[in-house]
């Protein structure tokens, strides 16, 4: 018998330093330990989007934008991202508190706002990040202490988690 490509879910991130990813690999996780096949994959490695069933889509967030390489995605792959259950997330802020207040009601970047809705994402997540001084750059380094951004780790995997299993439940539904 064939195995059925229903359930297929894509997680595909950008991330610079890492900690993107390693919400991605969570997400990812998440849904396999609620039995549905997953690739975790950069976005510049997603291959054929026919396999999947549903994707998620994440990028950390520089200076108020996506990572080129997750704009790029978007923009390449919007037909076929409006065929099928599509969540998105970004990620970024530190600190304490809700990610939107800390980055002053930011909540998805501007320019992409028409192709989410024409996407029409099941939901769009924005999770805190992480600052780890020794991964940034000299450059970084200086923006970061201009803007007074904490430096840390602000990750938040209980609210990582439980949104992915609102993702892997919805999937498991039917995607509806
Ligand atoms: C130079 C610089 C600019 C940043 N600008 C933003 C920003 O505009 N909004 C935001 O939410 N986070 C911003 N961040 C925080 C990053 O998004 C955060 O460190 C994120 O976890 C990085 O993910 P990555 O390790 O996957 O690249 C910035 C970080 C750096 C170093």
């Amino acid at each position: 018998m064939q195995a059925s490509m229903e359930n297929h879910a894509l997680v595909a991130f950008a991330s610079k330093h890492g900690a993107t990813a390693e919400i991605a690999e969570r997400i990812g996780q998440v849904l396999r330990q609620a039995g549905l096949p997953v690739d975790v994959l950069p976005v510049e490695r997603v291959g054929d989007l026919a396999l999947y069933q549903a994707v998620v889509l994440g990028s950390a967030v520089y200076a108020g934008q996506w990572r080129k390489e997750a704009i790029r995605f978007l923009e390449a792959r919007e037909a076929e991202l409006a065929q099928r259950a599509v969540w998105l997330f970004s990620s970024g802020p530190t600190g304490e508190g809700d990610p939107v207040e800390l980055m002053n009601g930011w909540r998805f970047p501007e320019a992409q706002r028409p192709i989410a809705e024409r996407i029409q994402p099941r939901d769009i997540a924005f999770f805190h990040g992480a600052l780890v001084e020794e991964r940034l750059s000299l450059a970084e380094r200086l923006i970061v202490k201009g803007v007074k951004a904490p430096l840390g780790d602000f990750r938040d995997w209980e609210g990582i988690t439980s949104w992915a299993v609102g993702v892997a439940d919805a999937l498991k539904q039917g995607g509806s």
